[in-house]
């Protein structure tokens, strides 16, 4: 079914190569947008992820530069900016690279939005990591007006908020019709280990729990538990998040944080288990203590206010969002090997580039 709306729409996806980017992307073609420019940089994103399709306009480049700020089309419809420095720890070993990737990014794209007059909707891939409360305790699912603490973990964590931040600013006192989606732990196809630059640590490779334990499911190796595997997090498959991205678009009130979430808590031990199960692993796991700079044990979303505002539900359950994935993983293995070559300099990967 066609969304009203966006048939016919000019938008604009920052960081549309993305994993996250790519899959709104393809989403807004099938619903009949007539233009999308993309900007993206490639720092974790692989052309792989781009469509080949006429209505596909790519920029190449940083929406920091003002080259690309001022090659932006006037008459945009809608905007995504789902642009970041990925991730939490590539942005502890390199701050100012995420400043550069995260911070000053948004800054710099919703001053040059703020001007366009037929601007719908601007919505902002917010982290809902950024606010959750820090437990190892029973948690409490974060609802959109939770308190943000000012000591964060990571410079990714506090570029997300200031992102939030500077889009309310450009909100209040220029009526940029802004509207944040709180994100969970997003997984599915299209997120491709190793893609785009080396980012100063083996996360550049191994990114999030779900393709990372994918992989190495699919190698037949122990999966790494953190925290013994008692940490937790609301898993939300990626078709999910880009029907909220676009809810929060036609829907969204400006000024507003939606919550795109499951609301329901799931430890890693959990996924990890799902997944040797779907990939037939049978290697037991590698239990290991909590990472020392990650104060975030237990968290899950509160689905709540998206579901009442937006009528936003999640519809892929977690076992056949993981069941896609993993499939989607088999029949991409080449794209994903091709990217983990690019840093084969930096880490020893032979175990994996040799099949
Ligand atoms: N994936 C998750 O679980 C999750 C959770 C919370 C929030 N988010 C947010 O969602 C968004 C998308 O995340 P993702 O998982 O798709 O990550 P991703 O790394 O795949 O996508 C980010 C994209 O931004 C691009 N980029 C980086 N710097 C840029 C710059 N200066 N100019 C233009 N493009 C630039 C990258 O090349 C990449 O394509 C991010 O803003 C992220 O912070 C994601």
């Amino acid at each position: 079914m066609t969304a009203p709306g966006l048939a016919n729409a000019r938008v604009l996806v920052v960081g549309g190569a993305g994993f996250v980017g790519s899959n709104l992307v393809r989403r807004l073609l099938a619903e009949g947008a007539a233009r999308i420019t993309v900007v993206d940089n490639f720092l974790s994103a692989d052309a792989a992820n781009v469509p080949d399709d006429a209505r596909v306009h790519l920029i190449r480049g940083s929406i920091a530069d003002d080259a690309v700020l001022a090659a932006l089309p006037d008459d945009l419809d809608f905007a995504w900016h789902l642009a970041c420095y990925h991730g939490n720890q590539s942005s502890i070993a390199d701050p100012l690279a995420d400043h550069a990737n995260n911070t000053i990014t948004s800054l710099k794209l919703f001053n040059r939005l703020k001007d366009l007059p037929a601007l719908r909707k601007v919505v902002y891939a917010a982290a809902g990591c950024a606010v959750a409360e820090k437990t190892y305790e029973e948690a409490v699912a974060t609802s959109e007006d939770a308190p943000a603490s000012l000591f964060q973990d990571s410079p990714y964590s506090i570029s997300k908020l200031v992102g939030e931040m500077y889009g309310n600013y450009f909100f209040a006192r220029h009526q940029l019709p802004f509207v944040k989606a709180r994100f969970q732990n997003v997984y599915g196809p299209g997120e491709i280990l190793g893609a785009g630059d080396w980012r100063g640590t083996p996360h550049t490779v191994w990114r999030n729990v779900t393709p990372s334990f994918i992989f190495r499911a699919l190698h037949g190796e122990a999966l790494p538990l953190d925290n013994a595997g008692e940490t937790s997090r609301d898993f939300i498959y990626v078709d999910d998040i880009v029907r909220g991205l676009i809810a929060c678009a036609l829907l969204g009130e400006p000024g507003e944080a939606y919550n795109l979430a499951t609301g329901r808590e799931v430890t890693i031990r959990m996924l990890a288990d799902l997944i040797n199960r779907e990939t037939g692993n049978a290697a037991a796991h590698d239990l290991k203590p909590a990472r020392d700079w990650d104060k975030s044990g237990r968290r899950y979303g509160d689905p709540t206010k998206s579901r009442d505002r937006l009528g936003f539900e999640t519809q892929v359950p977690l076992a056949e969002g993981v069941a896609r994935t993993v499939a989607w993983t088999r029949e991409n293995l080449a794209v994903i090997k091709a990217c983990l070559n690019r840093h084969s300099g930096r880490m020893d990967l032979r175990a994996y580039l040799k099949a």
